[in-house]
């Protein structure tokens, strides 16, 4: 297995997983000319990942990655969780929701979160999940211009700064996404 269709059409997730994967033919659905979004109707990532996955596999076979993220802190019992992408409602706009985040954390001592992501991996033979944990801080205000999302206001435990400060190599290495990638990888070359 060396040629790949990641279910994206997210531009920044591909530029990280083109970076954390160079050893891979990665096609993604920007490159299939799929301009449909997927609906996201699962109650948990791993559905979401699993939808992502189905649905491109029954339209170009192959081998299909497909990934969900959700930032789930503490304070919020867990929320925005598998709601991320459209906590302050639709179309789905990063901006909004993290202002919403900062809004609902006004005043809140305790700031703990994770980001966590479950990649699926779907073939002709086979169905497996890879999931990702990184802990950390939710910062009182946004800072930082790289990354993408909730980026500019996780603070990764171990560091000062926010994910969209610390360089790309750097998040990746420690990140959600990164860490599941890294289980990928690992099933892949055992798998050879
Ligand atoms: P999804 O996996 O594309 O559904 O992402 C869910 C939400 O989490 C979206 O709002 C994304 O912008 C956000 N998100 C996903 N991955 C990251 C990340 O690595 N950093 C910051 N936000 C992320």
């Amino acid at each position: 297995m060396s040629h790949f269709i990641f279910a994206t059409h997210n531009s920044h997730k591909v530029k990280e997983l083109k970076a954390m994967l160079p050893q891979l033919q990665i096609k993604t659905l920007i490159d299939l000319n799929h301009q449909d979004e997927i609906a996201e109707t699962a109650s948990d990532l791993k559905g979401n990942a699993l939808i992502k996955a189905q649905e491109i596999y029954d339209l170009f076979g192959g081998a299909v990655i497909a990934d969900d993220t959700g930032l789930e802190v503490l304070a919020l019992n867990g929320a925005p969780g598998v709601r991320s992408a459209r906590y302050a409602g639709e179309p789905k706009n990063d901006t909004k929701n993290l202002e919403k985040l900062l809004g609902a954390l006004k005043g809140e001592k305790n700031r703990k979160a994770q980001f966590r992501t479950v990649i699926c991996l779907l073939t002709n033979e086979k169905t497996l999940y890879f999931e990702g944990i990184v802990k950390g801080t939710i910062s009182e205000k946004a800072v930082g211009i790289g990354g993408f999302g909730y980026d500019p206001v996780f603070v990764p435990d171990g560091f000062n700064q926010s994910f969209a400060e610390l360089p790309p190599e750097v998040k990746n290495h420690i990140s959600h996404r990164g860490l599941a990638v890294q289980k990928l990888v690992q099933y892949l070359q055992g798998a050879r």
